[in-house]
């Protein structure tokens, strides 16, 4: 964009948008980065709108002048789908916060897309309700950012991704139109179910504004126990049991593999170490029901049962809510890994339940084989058929991230695994798409890009290219 045309559309901009609209030096540094280890973009300004009207005029007006957009939540992403492009304008959702209306017979909650999660989950809690979703970065990521990247988290198992969770929505088009589909029914098979569309398409169709929930009952009773093993054998034969015997109940099953462990409680600040020992495997296991003086004692029984097998080598129960956050605590230390190991990579892979161990031992192996000093931590959603690796080789400033992604998604191909199961695409993952999609499906996929968005303004070159 040469310099007249680009003062005439801040004009235009500020214009339209008045103070919601902040560019040069009045950018913040926050705006220009997300969670993910890519470098920094300043975008051309950043609109901060305050009604779902100003962001159709922002994209209106972007459209008009042919400027890129790209929709900003918490930027707590760690695939670059919020970072900035050159030349593109950053619309934040930061400021349209709220809650708009609890709905107790429809068991639904309408919520601004820049709310962040763990407002909504008080909001519902607040109101006698269970809103389920729930990751390690609650505090920062916003429901649009989530809706954005079809977020999972740690209850999956129990409730499902975002995706089971949204009932309706409203979004603004890469033309500025702005369609409201505030649907409260359960069931809706009236043509096609559009808000699936934008569920996780990482901002590239569209963005949304407001989002209806579906809320579940406040659980009455929430079990948890910390459970250590010394086989990944043994870790398939607990969740099978704990499958079997506590059904619907099983809300959390996370598994930890040593390497993880040994940073989480040995070195993030804070965090206890509910089974001291040298243990291969720990495992969160969580329960919520609603029968609170029978629950307990069902929990204890299953886990009781699993002693007697032998396949558990010590496990803790939590005797208190404060010990189940407690618990917890061992699993969101994932968030203070950068501070304690300095600059990493994040992966989010997904595999068969039964390949996960025999996967950390080749990657593990294959990391310290051919990227000088790569270490690599395992940990994840394991019933979900989703590990989390954080690799890194100690001490550079700029990590060796091809060398890094080309041992783990090729044994993601061996396995027959997906390359995101959960962050998403991005920038990050983009090169290593088709390892996971073919290109019919990759066709399929740049049709719709290219029916809703054609002059390719809404957050291009995420997920994928056009050409
Ligand atoms: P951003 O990073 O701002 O944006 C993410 C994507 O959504 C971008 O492509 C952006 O363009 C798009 N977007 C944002 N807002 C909108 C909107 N209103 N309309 C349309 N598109 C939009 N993720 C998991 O799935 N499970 C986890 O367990 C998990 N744990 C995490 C733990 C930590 C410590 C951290 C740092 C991250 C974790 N994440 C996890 C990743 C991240 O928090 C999620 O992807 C989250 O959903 C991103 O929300 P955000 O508001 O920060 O989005
Ligand atoms: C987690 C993130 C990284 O589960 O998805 O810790
Ligand atoms: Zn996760």
């Amino acid at each position: 964009m040469n310099i007249a045309t680009h003062e005439a559309f801040l004009h235009a901009l500020k214009s339209t948008l008045g103070s919601a609209v902040l560019a040069g030096e009045e950018i913040p540094i926050r705006n220009e980065q997300d969670w993910s280890a890519l470098s920094s973009v300043r975008p051309l300004a950043v609109v901060r709108p305050t009604t779902p009207e100003a962001v159709a005029a922002a994209m209106r007006l972007c459209h008009a002048h042919r400027v890129a957009v790209v929709p900003q939540g918490g930027l707590t992403g760690l695939a670059g789908g919020a970072r900035p492009i050159e030349d593109a304008v950053a619309i934040s959702m930061e400021r349209f916060t709220g809650i708009e209306e609890i709905d107790d017979d429809s068991s639904t909650i309408t919520v601004r897309a820049g709310t962040p999660l763990e407002v909504v989950q008080q909001a519902a809690d607040d109101a006698g309700f269970f809103f389920a979703l729930d990751l390690g970065s609650r505090g920062s990521c916003t429901i649009g950012g989530n809706l954005g990247t079809n977020a999972g988290g740690n209850r999956v198992l129990r409730y499902g991704m975002m995706r089971e969770l949204v009932l309706g929505l409203e979004v603004v088009l890469p033309d500025g139109t702005l369609v409201t589909s505030l649907n409260k029914m359960l069931k809706n098979n009236a043509g096609y179910d559009l808000k699936q569309l934008f569920i996780g398409s990482e901002g590239t169709l569209g963005i949304v504004t407001r989002i209806v929930l579906r809320l579940h009952p406040k659980p009455k009773s929430t079990m948890a126990a910390m459970v250590a093993l010394d086989s990944y054998e043994h870790v398939l034969s607990l969740l099978a049991s704990v499958r079997g015997n506590l059904g619907p109940l099983l809300s959390a099953f996370e598994v930890m593999w040593r390497d993880y462990w040994d940073v989480a409680t040995g070195q993030v600040p804070g965090v206890r170490n509910p089974v001291p020992g040298d243990h291969p495997f720990t495992v969160l296991v969580e329960a919520q029901g609603n029968d609170a003086e029978g629950d307990p004692s069902r929990f204890y029984d299953t886990l009781k049962m699993a002693v007697e097998s032998g396949f558990i080598t010590d496990a803790t129960i939590a005797r208190s809510l404060s010990d189940v956050k407690d618990f917890w605590q061992t699993r969101d230390a994932a968030a203070e890994f950068k501070q304690v190991l300095g600059p990493h990579l994040s992966f989010d892979i997904g595999l068969p339940v039964a390949a996960m161990d025999r996967f950390a031992l080749e990657c593990r192996a294959a990391l310290l084989r051919d990227v000088d000093g790569c270490r690599s931590y395992y940990y994840g959603h394991i019933a979900d058929g989703n590990m989390h690796i954080i690799a890194n080789v100690p001490a550079p400033v700029q990590q060796p991230a091809d060398q890094i992604n080309k041992v783990i998604y090729d044994l993601v191909k061996k396995h027959g695994g997906t390359i995101s199961a959960e962050h998403g695409i991005g920038l990050t993952k983009k090169a290593y798409l088709g390892l996971t999609r073919s290109a019919e499906e990759l066709a399929v996929m740049r049709l719709i890009k290219h029916a809703l968005d054609p002059a390719g303004l809404l957050n291009p070159g995420k997920v994928f290219d056009m050409d």
